[in-house]
């Protein structure tokens, strides 16, 4: 099952709500939360007050990828604050097996996130930890940058290692999904993507996310 979570990185952020009941009523999987410091990556966003707010105003799925230095002293407050799905990144954790089951004990999906310049075999020892992948498919930091081409072949030889060892774990995209190179990426392997300005900064969001769904059953179909 093809699902389409779109990110709230780029939706104006003095009427976040209106974004998030938009994507809903269309029909989103999941709402993407990008949580950055500054220091892992050079930019700000949210803290762990938005998740809650969200939590108590939206029935999505909330997914949030955690782009901080030291990710485990947050992992606690991102789980009481309401997020389903956190994800960590290799790059940034000492104690990745550890991390994982710490986010796992708390009753959440735990995810590893690869940034583009990250090898798959990073995952190697931790993967029977983990619920899902998620894969840069841009350097982290900001929405609206392109879809980096090598990313292509990535995705497919995740996909290929995790079905050779007959493990269901989806594979989420993060970054430069847009309507024109969707079904190429469903077609590299992808399960999960990511969908910032990609929705948000098109004229009509909510018709843009119906013709991602649109985009995914006909490949559903085909299959
Ligand atoms: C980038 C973030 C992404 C971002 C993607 O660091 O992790 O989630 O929102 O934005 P688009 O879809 O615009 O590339
Ligand atoms: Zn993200």
């Amino acid at each position: 099952m093809i699902k389409i979570f779109p990110s709230i990185l780029s939706a104006d952020f003095s009427r976040i709500i209106d974004a998030v009941q938009l994507v809903e009523e269309a029909g989103a999987d999941g709402l993407h939360i990008d949580i950055m410091d500054g220091h892992f990556v050079p930019n700000l966003t949210f803290g762990p007050d938005l998740v809650a707010s969200l939590k108590e105003k939206s029935n999505l799925l909330l997914d949030v990828h955690l782009m901080v230095e030291n990710a485990r002293q947050f992992i606690n407050l991102f789980a009481q604050a309401g997020a389903d799905w956190i994800s960590i990144h290799a790059e940034g954790a000492v104690h990745l097996h550890y991390d994982l089951n710490l986010i796992k004990e708390m009753g959440k999906k735990a995810g590893v996130v690869l940034n583009p310049a990250t090898p798959i075999h990073c995952l190697t020892e931790v993967i029977t930890e983990v619920d899902f992948v998620l894969l840069m498919t841009v350097n982290p930091g900001w929405g609206g940058q392109e879809f980096i081409p090598a990313c292509h072949q990535k995705i497919t030889r995740l996909k290929n290692w995790l079905q050779g060892q007959q493990l269901p774990i989806p594979v989420e995209i993060d970054g430069g999904v847009k309507i024109d190179n969707f079904g190429e990426l469903i077609g590299d392997g992808a399960d999960i993507f990511v969908v910032g300005s990609g929705i948000f900064n098109t004229p009509d969001p909510a018709q843009t996310l119906r013709r991602f769904q649109e985009i995914a059953a006909t490949w559903e179909n085909k299959e």
